[in-house]
């Protein structure tokens, strides 16, 4: 599991503001850095890489960072990435990516105007963030809430798709870009990580960061 090192892969920068979609305010919340830092301490992905949810692209520019390729796309217009591609009704993973790196906009503030914000939406988005990287035999890493992983809908989630690593923060992230709702870290999160060459029936692998 642990990177020996990233491979040297040509680095991805979408073209900007290329849609007429416009620009969110208050469903939106960057990343720390350090965040993705941790988990790229921990594990090593396969191929390009896909944000399919990439806002400014905090996550992205780590990823980039680290020698990945990287696709970027949202349903917002962030200036980062591809606009106006709404993850849920993509079918295909986009061109050679082999993983998914996100973290799903159900969980901390809001979710993008019009959509559910409950853990139903949010296990719908790993279901089906599960079945395109099925497709590729790749991997998937969502930032989640670290009580989430105790839920009952969760647990059925990750106990039949291809869990193989947990990778928890040991410290809080204080997300920013928030305006007024900017919370003072009081929650853990950690990285799930799926993986569909995990061999079926091992164990994931508790780790923190
Ligand atoms: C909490 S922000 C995270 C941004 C970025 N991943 C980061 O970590 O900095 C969630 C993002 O998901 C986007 N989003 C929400 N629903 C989406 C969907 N169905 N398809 C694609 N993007 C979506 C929002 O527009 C928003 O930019």
């Amino acid at each position: 599991m642990a990177p020996s090192s990233a491979p040297a892969l040509e680095v991805e920068r979408r073209a900007i503001h290329v849609s007429g979609f416009p620009r969110e305010g208050r469903d939106f919340y960057a990343t720390p850095s350090w965040v993705t830092e941790a988990l790229l301490r921990h594990v090593r992905f396969r191929g390009p890489i896909w944000e399919p949810c990439c806002g400014d692209g905090a996550m992205s520019t780590v990823l980039a960072s680290h020698g990945y390729q990287v696709i970027s796309s949202d349903i917002a217009d962030r200036g980062f990435g591809t606009p106006g591609t709404d993850f849920l009704a993509c079918r295909d993973m986009p061109n050679e990516c082999l993983g998914i790196v996100t973290n799903p906009p159900y969980g901390d503030t809001g979710s993008h105007k019009g959509q559910a914000k409950s853990s139903t939406a949010m296990l719908d988005f790993i279901s089906h963030a599960l079945a395109l990287t099925a497709s590729v035999q790749g991997q998937l890493a969502l930032l989640v809430r670290l009580q989430w992983i105790a839920g009952s809908r969760a647990a059925d989630v990750l106990s039949s798709g291809p869990f193989a690593a947990t990778v928890i923060l040991t410290r809080r992230i204080q997300w920013f870009d928030m305006g007024e709702r900017t919370n003072t870290a009081q929650h853990h999160h950690a990285w799930v990580v799926f993986d569909h060459s995990h061999p079926v029936g091992s164990p994931p692998t508790l780790l923190y960061a």
